[in-house]
């Protein structure tokens, strides 16, 4: 059995800078409330003619990480791509980048686990390097928000929270036993699958059907709805519970770790897990301030971004976590 380390990062974010403030102009917001219920700053969004999309933001953060790893991108077996946002209903997003980097005809793969995609999309490359059948995987999470919110004040709850970005991570077989990858844990409760959804327009809500039942527009299944606190009060339980469940499956306790990275859901609900596990500032990495909520792309953000600013050193105890739409929630448990 072989096991799998991450061997290069990379990140990529529009130029485009949208504050609190900018919002307050377009909706009945305010950069106290957004502050005070999120902790978010600011955000980037794709601005139009920019030329990025989801799949060539991610292609920019791959391409970086591919550099970062050594290797070329001849080298790659596999891309696996995180995202609830694709360019196209069909075909996913892995296969874009392929084009785009001008990879060979190795297999391309589309999660959509939403905020928990990265986790999934990480889990899965590290079976495909444990079995022996790929050796280097390419992982990229990647979100274009900006293009499906609601940017009047009906949508505020949502759309002040999402920002756009993408993270990627190439995963490699490792030389040393014992560093790398430690575990994934991945869990997914399908009875609130509605709770935090965006509904059409789909094959069961196709864009005649949605006219014809929302006559007054008041009631729009293709925005993104969520019931925020239902959301907020699984998200800290199942939070907690996953990295627990990580740590104790690899004999390990909270105060091994050396960083906690979670999803960039919203800066309460890390704050409320570093409290929980009584963790150190130094201990737990948050970006959202600058980023938002970036959904799959907001982890390997933040891991290339705290790997950037040495926050990770060789032989740390990196832990992952993330929960969200489905719901679906996951951890990974690192030996830097
Ligand atoms: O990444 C996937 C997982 N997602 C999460 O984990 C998100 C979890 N949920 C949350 O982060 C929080 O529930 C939110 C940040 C979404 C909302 O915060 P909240 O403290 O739960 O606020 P709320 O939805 O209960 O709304 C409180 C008030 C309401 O007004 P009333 O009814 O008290 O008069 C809202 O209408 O705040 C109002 N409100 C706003 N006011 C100003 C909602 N959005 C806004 C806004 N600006 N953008």
């Amino acid at each position: 059995m072989y096991q799998s380390k991450i061997a290069g990062l990379g990140s990529y974010v529009p130029e485009n800078v949208v504050t609190n403030d900018d919002l307050s102009k377009l909706m009945d917001t305010n950069d106290a409330w957004i502050q005070e219920r999120t902790g978010i700053q600011e955000r980037h969004h794709i601005k139009k003619g920019d030329g990025n999309t989801t799949s060539i933001m991610g292609a920019k953060a791959a391409k970086i990480a591919i550099e970062r790893a050594n290797i070329s991108k001849d080298d790659i077996d596999f891309i696996v791509f995180a995202t609830l946002s694709p360019d196209y209903y069909f075909p996913g997003c892995g296969v874009q980048v392929q084009e785009i980097l001008d990879i060979n005809t190795c297999p391309a793969l589309d999660v959509r686990n939403q905020c928990s995609g990265f986790i999934y999309a990480l889990s899965v490359a590290d079976q495909f390097i444990k079995t022996g059948m790929y050796k280097n995987i390419l992982v990229i999470g990647s979100e274009n928000h900006s293009g499906g919110l609601d940017f009047t004040t009906r949508g505020r709850s949502v759309s002040v929270i999402f920002g756009d970005g993408a993270g990627a991570a190439v995963l490699t077989r490792s030389n040393h036993n014992g560093q790398g990858i430690l575990s994934t844990h991945l869990h997914s409760e399908g009875k609130h699958a509605l709770e935090l959804s965006l509904k059409g327009p789909s094959t069961n809500h196709w864009v005649p059907e949605i006219i014809a039942e929302n006559p007054q527009g008041d009631d729009i299944p293709y925005y993104p709805y969520m019931n925020g606190q239902f959301v907020f009060k699984h998200a800290i339980t199942r939070f907690s519970e996953v990295i627990m469940e990580g740590l104790k499956a690899n004999g390990l306790e909270v105060k091994d770790i050396d960083m906690l990275i979670p999803h960039q859901a919203n800066l309460r609900i890390s704050q409320f897990i570093q409290q929980k596990f009584k963790l150190s500032d130094d201990k737990v990495y948050n970006n959202i301030q600058k980023y938002g909520n970036t959904t799959a792309a907001s982890i390997p953000i933040a891991l290339t971004e705290a790997w950037e600013n040495g926050k990770i050193k060789e032989g740390d105890l990196v832990v992952l976590a993330a929960f969200g739409s489905g719901f679906t929630w996951g951890s990974a448990i690192i030996e830097w």
